[in-house]
């Protein structure tokens, strides 16, 4: 499975990517907007700091202005993926990006129609938002469930990128039901190091360790 950050914070970016986690950033206007700074230089640093796929998403909600910006966005660096909404106008954009070879990721999807549709319209990837899902009473986990079948059952290559993620369950559930990414809050991301037992145990083993007097080096 790979593993995104959601974040448009550079520094943040680049402590978690020291670990050699981090496949790859999605970022979004609202991402854009908190971080109070030019989109295109984020996304320029964000692309120099990880080799891995940076999602910039467009802002046009039309199919020739959505080409228009996405070819600017994928200007910036070869591992831009141009992310568009998945709308009508959306998915021809995204198709006539797929004949160009711009890799797209088409994003606010929330049914398995729509999923459908995106991989037909050649979309890199396709981000299904669990935790908005979940947050209207549904199970958004269901959708990766169904998204996974149909892509399986057509031999669809689109990968599909789980989103809105709220929990380090939600990651651990999208891998079990077969999500090819997901993209993490960075809170999120550090919380997936931890576990209260492995704490526990850790300080035992230390405390143990340290009446034995001994050194390893
Ligand atoms: O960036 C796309 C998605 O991850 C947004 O998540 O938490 O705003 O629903 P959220």
């Amino acid at each position: 499975m790979q593993l995104f950050l959601d974040t448009t914070d550079v520094a943040v970016l680049k402590d978690l990517a020291a670990t050699g986690l981090v496949d790859g950033v999605t970022t979004n206007p609202t991402l854009i907007a908190k971080s109070g700074r030019p989109m295109l230089q984020v996304i320029a640093e964000i692309c120099a700091a990880i080799e891995g796929p940076v999602s910039a998403e467009v802002a046009a909600m039309d199919t020739a202005g959505m080409l228009d910006e996405g070819r600017r966005l994928a200007a910036i660096a070869p591992n831009v993926v141009v992310k568009v909404p998945l709308t009508r106008d959306g998915l021809i954009a995204t198709r006539e990006f797929a004949h160009e070879g711009i890799a797209t990721n088409v994003t606010l999807c929330f049914s398995a129609a729509q999923a459908l549709l995106a991989a037909k319209a050649g979309a890199s990837y396709i981000s299904p938002f669990i935790g908005r899902l979940d947050d209207v009473g549904a199970d958004g986990m269901d959708l990766i469930v169904e998204i996974r079948a149909i892509y399986d059952n057509y031999g669809f290559d689109t990968e599909i990128l789980a989103a809105s993620i709220r929990s380090p369950a939600h990651v651990t559930t999208a891998a079990l039901a077969g999500a090819n990414c997901a993209t993490i809050p960075p809170d999120v991301f550090n919380a997936l190091f931890k576990h209260p037992l492995t704490e526990r145990g850790l300080d035992q083993f230390m405390a143990d360790w340290a009446k034995t007097g001994q050194s390893i080096l």
